[in-house]
């Protein structure tokens, strides 16, 4: 049986779930694997680089991400982390983050350079691997999300009073887990009620 996977709706900076920590997943079953489906169409869907689950309402502990993937010239190649652990960090990163339940905000954060982490796949098997970069700059940002920290929390008290505004308005259609606004990302789209 195929069923087509779902758009779920992403819930923005305001909604409860974004700050809860989220809970280890325990069965690496059908149903995770539809969770897993319907997380990574949401994240293409959503052009984003990565997605939490308790982005789209789910209370547990993974994540998806593909930093390579653009639509025009490259094949989707999505990993998804379930149950990950960051067990050491070194150096500095600093880089522009963004994020899908914090829409038309971006800030510089400091992060790590280069992780250690492990993972379960969806098919149960552990991985231990080493990321720098870019790519250690993802991984810590959706981790974070499963701790219930955003990436707006970990920027400079000037840069974060420059888009306190922006974050009320957010904050202001985060009514339960509804899904990102269109018109959030376009400001020359007028509000709507
Ligand atoms: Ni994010």
């Amino acid at each position: 049986m195929s069923v087509l996977p779902k758009l779920l709706p992403v819930r923005v900076y305001g909604d409860a779930m974004l700050r809860m920590k989220a809970l280890p997943v325990r069965n690496f079953d059908e149903k995770l694997q539809k969770i897993v489906r319907d997380m990574t169409h949401t994240m293409y869907e959503r052009d984003g680089v990565g997605l939490a689950a308790n982005q789209v309402g789910l209370n547990q502990r993974l994540f998806v991400i593909d930093m390579d993937y653009s639509r025009e010239d490259s094949e989707p190649n999505p990993v998804v982390m379930i149950n990950p652990v960051i067990k050491a960090g070194e150096g500095e990163y600093e880089m522009e983050e963004g994020c899908l339940s914090v829409p038309g905000i971006y800030a510089k954060v400091k992060r790590f350079n280069r992780i250690k982490y492990s993972y379960f796949d969806p098919a149960g098997e552990e991985h231990e691997e080493e990321a720098e970069g870019y790519k250690a700059v993802v991984i810590q940002h959706e981790y974070d999300h499963l701790n219930g920290i955003l990436f707006v929390d970990k920027i400079s008290k000037l840069a974060l009073l420059k888009i306190k505004r922006k974050l009320k308005m957010i904050m202001s259609t985060a009514v339960d887990g509804k899904n990102i606004r269109e018109d959030i990302y376009d400001p020359n789209v007028p509000k709507k009620g």
